[in-house]
């Protein structure tokens, strides 16, 4: 268990952009799914924005909240940002395949709420935890 307290979103996202570099480098049979959990303004969408910069995504982030999944492609494959605030239930991920999206080693797969779809994300996902804790101040928790 590794914990960071950030004190910008500036901050917050080098952070995402090291952890980035890091993980990319690692070769895995399955794709590379990272699990956002915490409150509303804790700072994921922050965070994502800071790990697609360092992959060299240029296009704006956003919070997906009309769509569900936002694909970006990178040189090494596609990387999925998925918000599942909205969701009733994990049913409506796997009528969007997400299990074949899971499955490729090629893929990257950012998931905000993910606490909400708990039963589909892989053993394999690392979980981060995201608090609140003051108006510039975020504790991240990487839980593995
Ligand atoms: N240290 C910090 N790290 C990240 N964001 C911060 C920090 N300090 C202040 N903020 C602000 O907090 C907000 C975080 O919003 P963000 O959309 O990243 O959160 P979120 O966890 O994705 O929320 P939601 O659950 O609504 O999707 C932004 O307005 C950001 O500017
Ligand atoms: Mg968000």
């Amino acid at each position: 268990m590794q914990s960071i307290i950030t004190e910008s979103p500036k901050e917050t996202e080098k952070f995402a952009a090291q952890l980035a570099k890091k993980l990319i480098n690692k070769k895995n049979n399955k794709a590379l799914v990272l699990a956002l959990e915490g409150e509303l303004g804790g700072g994921k969408t922050t965070f994502i924005k800071g790990f697609l910069k360092a992959l060299k995504v240029i296009e704006k982030v956003l919070s997906p909240t009309f769509v569900l999944i936002h694909k970006h492609h990178l040189k090494s494959g596609d990387l999925y940002h998925i918000d599942a605030y909205r969701l009733k239930s994990e049913k409506d991920l796997l009528k969007l395949g997400i299990k074949e999206i899971f499955n490729n080693p090629k893929n990257i797969v950012l998931i905000e709420w993910a606490d909400r779809v708990k039963k589909i994300i892989p053993k394999t996902a690392i979980w981060i935890r995201f608090e609140h804790l003051e108006k510039n101040r975020r504790k991240i928790t990487i839980e593995q």
